[in-house]
């Protein structure tokens, strides 16, 4: 039997060891400890400011917390099992550095309400943080698609030649993607910057207590209207894993074109020896471990909000220990998505060479310029749904003939149709086929050019 618990005189024995450990969570939740310690400041200081203690109690208690986490951040504090979890554990040792005037920080306070301030004060840090990683992600991207916005590569649909794009085009989707996520991370701080301090366990307090002033030293933009909702509400939690989870479809996305661009089939891309790894039997492999692992560790990012989902469905009000079952999947969802945005950034700045005379003759050697003799039909007059039935017989031939559009003489055109004439040729380069798109937000040069600069902007934005 371990030592007797923090509860109550309530229990008679303490707990079986193996239940001990089942129901202990400081061996993960310790990753919250700093928020802890300044929630807990926040509280001290509103228990003196509202008169519930006296500012000398109030003072003693933030400066054993403020010692609490210096031991803490130098190695000398390092709370085991026994201590349940971190909030129990600060507790502890803050009593030990101050004594009974430690016993008085829980007063008009639960841990129901005190574990949904951590995890969104831990939550709101780390959004922050990501947010950043996003914009150096796509600080990369521009930076790539600014060389390249007169390289040409292949576009697909149902991964088929479709029609060449500029390669700027093709990474500033993705910087279009990653823009996204980062405004969704801004919306989602919002539900998750209000503050369930002062909740209690359930029903709110006895005590004279100011919410908004606990809410205001730790930068809350707002407090929970409902107190069974504040401490029992992990829809933030839900949320930023949807968040997350879109980030590593993004990421995954990605990962699977850098992986077929450096097959031996496509060749678009060489890998950099820093960002490729070797087999241990084959001598001339160099394979593409990280973007195949963003591609791996997607799964479970997936797996945690489809897990958080489930926890929450059949819960009853208020607070439930179910909801210990939040965090890991909190923070490995965290660690995974900065992990893998990091590797991802380096990745595309070094760890990727483009093969430029591979892309150059890829766009020369299809049909993917058919489109653009039927535009040329249409732009002369005929209906575009005739001039398409046309270039289809046309393409049918060449590929019987084994020739290329290009390779057809004028002749032969005109023998297709009168409308042709000696500009069919230069219309149907890759360059000009790109160029042509001048549409708003295609592909052609001058859209390109100004999307970069939309996007040049909108990164300044922190
Ligand atoms: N370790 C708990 C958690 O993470 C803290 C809250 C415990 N509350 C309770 N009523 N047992 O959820």
């Amino acid at each position: 039997m371990t030592e007797k618990q923090t509860w109550s005189q309530r229990f008679e024995s303490a707990l079986h060891p193996a239940i001990a450990r089942f129901n202990a969570s400081i061996s993960f939740d310790i990753e919250l400890i700093e928020y802890d310690i300044t929630g807990s400041q926040a509280h001290a200081k509103m228990l003196a400011h509202t008169g519930i203690i006296s500012h000398t109690e109030g003072e003693a208690l933030f400066n054993g917390l403020e010692q609490v986490r210096q031991e803490y951040r130098q190695g000398q504090f390092q709370p085991g099992v026994d201590a349940e979890d971190v909030h129990f554990a600060v507790e502890k040792r803050l009593t030990e550095i101050v004594g009974d005037v430690g016993k008085k920080l829980h007063t008009a306070r639960s841990r129901n309400d005190q574990v949904g301030t951590d995890t969104r004060l831990y939550l709101r840090d780390q959004i922050q943080q990501i947010r950043q990683q996003l914009r150096d992600f796509q600080t990369v991207l521009v930076d790539i698609a600014e060389k390249n916005v007169e390289t040409l590569i292949p576009g697909y649909t149902h991964l088929q030649r479709a029609q060449p794009v500029s390669l700027a085009h093709h990474l500033l989707a993705y910087f279009q993607m990653a823009q996204r996520d980062w405004e969704r991370l801004e919306d989602v701080c919002k539900r998750v910057n209000i503050s369930p301090l002062g909740c209690g366990a359930l029903a709110g307090t006895t005590f004279p207590i100011d919410r908004h002033y606990t809410a205001n030293l730790l930068h809350f933009d707002n407090v929970y209207a409902n107190s069974l909702d504040g401490v029992s509400d992990r829809d933030f939690a839900i949320e930023f894993l949807c968040a997350a989870s879109i980030i590593m479809v993004h990421l995954s996305r990605l990962s699977e074109e850098v992986i077929l661009w450096a097959s031996e089939e496509f060749r678009f891309v060489t890998l950099k020896d820093s960002c490729a790894t070797g087999s241990s039997i084959m001598p001339q492999k160099k394979n593409p471990d990280v973007p195949e692992l963003v591609r791996g560790k997607t799964g479970r990012v997936f797996g945690h909000l489809q897990a958080m989902l489930v926890i929450m469905k059949g819960l009853p009000l208020a607070y439930n220990k179910d909801l210990q079952e939040d965090k890991e999947g909190i923070f490995d969802s965290v660690n995974t998505v900065k992990a893998c945005l990091e590797a991802m950034t380096i990745l595309l700045q070094e760890g990727l060479e483009f093969r430029h005379q591979r892309l150059a003759t890829a766009v020369t050697e299809d049909f993917a310029n058919a489109t653009d003799v039927a535009d040329y039909l249409a732009a002369r007059g005929v209906p575009f749904r005739e001039a398409y039935n046309i270039v289809g017989k046309v393409v049918k031939t060449s590929i019987a003939a084994g020739k290329l559009l290009k390779d057809l003489q004028l002749e032969e055109w005109q023998q297709i149709h009168p409308a042709f004439a000696a500009d069919i040729y230069e219309a149907i380069t890759p360059r000009q086929v790109v160029a042509a798109r001048n549409s708003y937000g295609g592909t052609g040069f001058v859209q390109v050019r100004q999307a970069l600069l939309n996007a040049r902007t909108q990164i300044i934005v922190k």
